[in-house]
């Protein structure tokens, strides 16, 4: 039997530049909202991703015209001629984020049956709040054989309330507020830049947006959208922060471009408090290790907090810091799977209730055969890897090809040896 592996070898401090590719999570949605408008739209800065590729087949399975991404990130949708409003179970399931086509079919088309989503298993990740928001925009919405069907002739503007602030829930809420008659309000709207970024592309298109930016955002529903357009997508600052704690966990220096620093805060703030140097420009942020790492406590939250998206990849260099480190994961509490396998590469981690207490030591980590269970986890091994003594042999390619465009060709660029294989066998595996 073969295994899709990541093969990855210590590889002493990196050096160089890299650049961000664009964002996954913004990209997602905004494919999504490329449903709302009956004119062709040019996407740039997309990543050639697999996520990406299920959202286009997404809106490919009901009548749109897509094409891209292309390897310099350029993208088309067209949804003039849609004429379903049930994505496939199979696409839905194989990503989560599917489920913001929610608010753009139901408004447009009056109706939106769609399977309830899979997407990595780093715990319960319910969709209460989409739902809630549906039906304060005036939809019916029913559970029917795994689906989730909403009905409304046409959505009123409202106010929506959200009881967590919800990254997906509020981009569905905004992507259905822009084409409902009269206008709404979402109170507790997430924060997160991507969140910021669907309200950008729907201004772009024509809608009338107040407040983006902050916890209550008024938008200002249309009949319609009906407009041609060119748009860039913002940088992937998961991507980066990846990128800048490979370097800086190296013990080496180098360079992140083409992103956002102001999107990366609460990680350089983390990332100076672990002796690391951090130096920002426009576009670009300049890390270089310390001799020695030092300890810090991470606790997850939602924008402006520390991302959980970067928890997994930090929480490796504190298992290389002298000293020790608490790790709080308040956002998705069962997203610990990485430290295990830490554990076997030789980190004294023990966690419990979303808690880890890492007693770090410098050059701790070997390169074993490991496991991944999600996609931020993946990253967080390749860096482990990165990091050990030895080679370390990771399952789970398929969560990378998922979040990280070309990373082998990134940390080559880096110095940094990271392979991937589809040919690793269960015997080589064994050996
Ligand atoms: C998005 C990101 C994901 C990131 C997360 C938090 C995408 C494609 N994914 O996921 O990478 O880790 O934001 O920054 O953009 N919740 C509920 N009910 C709901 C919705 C959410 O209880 O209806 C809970 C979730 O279980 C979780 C928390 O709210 O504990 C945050 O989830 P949410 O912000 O919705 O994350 P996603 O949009 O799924």
């Amino acid at each position: 039997m073969r295994v899709a592996s990541i093969i990855v070898r210590g590889s002493g401090p990196l050096h160089g530049t890299v650049s961000a590719s664009g964002s996954k999570n913004a990209a997602l949605p905004i494919i999504a909202a490329c449903l709302l408008n009956d004119r062709p739209i040019r996407l740039h800065n997309v990543p050639a991703l697999q996520d990406v590729r299920i959202m286009r087949e997404v809106l490919a399975s009901l009548g749109a015209s897509c094409s891209g991404p292309d390897s310099d990130g350029g993208m088309q949708v067209d949804a003039a001629r849609v004429n379903r409003t049930d994505p496939p179970y199979e696409l839905v399931n194989r990503m989560r984020a599917s489920f913001v086509t929610l608010g753009p079919l139901l408004a447009r088309f009056g109706h939106a049956e769609v399977p309830l989503p899979g997407g990595c298993q780093i715990g319960a990740r319910p969709v209460g709040e989409h739902i809630a928001a549906m039906k304060a925009l005036g939809a019916d919405i029913s559970q029917e054989a795994g689906k989730i069907v909403a009905r409304a002739e046409r959505l009123r503007g409202a106010e929506v309330f959200l009881s967590i602030a919800s990254v997906g829930a509020t981009q569905n809420a905004l992507m259905a507020a822009a084409l409902a008659d009269g206008d709404s309000t979402i109170h507790n709207a997430a924060l997160e830049p991507e969140v910021v970024e669907v309200c950008h592309f729907l201004s772009a298109m024509g809608v009338e947006i107040e407040g983006t930016g902050s916890s209550i955002i008024h938008v200002h529903g249309r009949p319609s959208i009906s407009c041609e357009l060119d748009y860039s997508v913002i940088p992937d600052r998961i991507e980066a922060g990846t990128y800048l704690l490979a370097i800086a966990g190296s013990g080496g220096s180098g360079k992140v471009c083409n992103i956002v620093p102001e999107h990366l805060e609460a990680l350089t703030i983390k990332m100076r408090e672990m002796g690391i140097t951090v130096e920002e420009g426009e576009d670009c942020i300049h890390v270089a290790g310390p001799e020695v790492l030092q300890p810090t406590d991470i606790r997850t939250g939602s924008h402006p907090g520390f991302p959980t998206d970067l928890q997994p990849q930090v929480s490796v260099l504190l298992t290389l810091a002298d000293g020790v480190s608490q790790v709080s994961e308040t956002v998705f509490e069962r997203r610990m799977g990485h430290f295990p396998e830490l554990t076997r590469m030789g980190a004294r981690v023990k966690t419990a209730n979303g808690n880890a207490v890492i007693q770090g030591r410098p050059g701790c980590l070997s390169g074993v055969q490991v496991d991944a269970f999600d996609l931020r986890g993946a990253a967080a091994m390749v860096l482990a890897g990165l990091f050990a003594e030895g080679e370390t042999i990771i399952s789970g390619l398929d969560f990378i090809r998922r979040g990280y465009e070309n990373m082998p060709g990134k940390f080559a660029t880096l110095g940094g040896f990271v392979h991937f294989s589809d040919e690793v066998t269960m015997e080589m595996l064994s050996q």
